[in-house]
């Protein structure tokens, strides 16, 4: 693959603490290694393949809306979307967990917040989990081309509304964008689009995979989903474990900006890291009993969310969907049980999510 890959927990930290030498930035590489390199070029890249200073400046533009007490307000709102998908899909006889709540809710959450209509949701998330692709580490042409073509595609969608938000703004993120873009020179229109791509992809099959993989966890250890229904009050802890024991971002990449070494390993300039979180959250050295699930662990110093200065910055509302999403099953099914013993999980490396979650269900 021609990159180093480091998976212990010190090695993942420390990597991604230090955004001075390892770089997101893919066009820092010198032109005669980029030619080799694998990696997909990015004309228009987002917060996440950026360095300060325009990481900074861009990511400042967006932080306000999705501060805790900021997702807070949502929380109603939520639930009651977790709710009216639940009464969609319910079935005594049994239904898909993925299909029915985790696929759709954290795409319905994400529209409303920018400004887009809920019915083109489907459409969305397509073009989304396309789009997603470019986050794997080895990527093919074709995958490539159509993660590219899903790009244009939002793009295309993004500047219609963008337009209507012009002469008619609403209480909605597109809106706040437009409103920057016209004040002056903070943001351009094609990092705005930039902008409104990253927050529909990167919140979208993440928080997915939380509500999924989490419910599965829990579903095979029974004892620990009973200490959560009698005792909800335990569900934020829960979340932070079920990130930490089957990770949604397995993996994050850097690129090598200056020689240097990590852990007694002489990396080299443009050198491509390949740090495992999932990993990372198994170390023995981090964690006590790493492959055991525990949701009343402590010191839970997970690195499912990143670190450092691209620390997701989706994560309230990641931990916000997934509390409300456990609450409301807990609450709506007494006797939650799995239906199929192996799920399957989908093939990515990167997003390690579930294709489907049998559940039965009797309320
Ligand atoms: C459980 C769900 C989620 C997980 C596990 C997750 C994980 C991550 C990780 C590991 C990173 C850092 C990537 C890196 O350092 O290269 C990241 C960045 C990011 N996430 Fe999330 N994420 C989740 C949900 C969300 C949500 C709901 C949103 C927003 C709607 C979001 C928006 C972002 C953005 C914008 C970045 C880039 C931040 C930057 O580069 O400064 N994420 N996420």
């Amino acid at each position: 693959m021609d990159m180093w890959i480091f998976s212990r927990h010190a090695e993942v930290d420390a990597v991604l603490r230090d955004f001075r030498r390892f770089s997101n930035d893919q066009r820092k590489r010198d032109p005669a290694r980029r030619r080799r390199s694998s990696l997909p070029q990015m004309p228009d890249p987002t917060i996440l393949f950026l360095d300060p200073p325009d990481h900074t400046r861009l990511r400042t533009l967006v932080n306000k809306a999705f501060t805790p007490k900021a997702v807070a307000a949502l929380e109603p709102r939520i639930r009651e979307m977790t709710h009216e998908l639940l009464d969609a899909a319910e079935d005594p006889a049994g239904f898909d967990l993925m299909e029915g709540l985790a696929n759709p809710l954290p795409v319905m959450v994400i529209a409303e917040m920018l400004g887009v209509p809920l019915e083109e949701r489907a459409q969305f998330r397509e073009w989304s989990n396309r789009r997603a692709r470019i986050l794997e580490p080895l990527i093919d042409a074709r995958t490539l081309r159509i993660a590219n073509e899903a790009s244009e595609s939002l793009n295309t969608y993004f500047r219609s509304i963008i337009q209507t938000r012009r002469t008619e703004p609403r209480d909605d993120i597109i809106s706040a964008l437009v409103h920057v873009e016209e004040e002056g020179d903070r943001l351009t229109e094609r990092e705005m689009l930039a902008m409104l791509r990253l927050l529909l992809v990167a919140g979208n099959e993440t928080t997915t995979n939380l509500i999924g993989n989490g419910m599965l966890a829990l579903l095979r250890h029974p004892e620990q989903l009973q200490v959560l229904r009698e005792d909800p009050g335990r569900i934020p802890a829960a979340v932070e474990e079920l990130l930490r024991y089957d990770s949604p971002v397995q993996a994050t990449l850097r690129l090598v900006l200056e020689d240097t070494e990590v852990n007694g390993i002489p990396l080299r300039r443009d050198d491509n890291v390949l740090l495992l979180n999932g990993a990372a959250n198994r170390d023995p050295a981090a964690f006590d009993h790493p492959d055991r699930l525990d949701i009343g662990r402590r010191d839970n110093n997970h690195v499912a969310f990143g670190r450092g200065i691209h620390f997701c910055l989706g994560a309230p509302l990641a931990r916000l969907e997934g509390r409300v999403a456990i609450e409301v099953l807990l609450e709506r099914y007494p006797s939650l049980g799995l239906l199929s013993e192996r799920p399957a999980f989908r093939t990515s490396v990167v997003l390690r999510g579930l294709e489907t979650l049998p559940v039965k269900a009797a309320a």
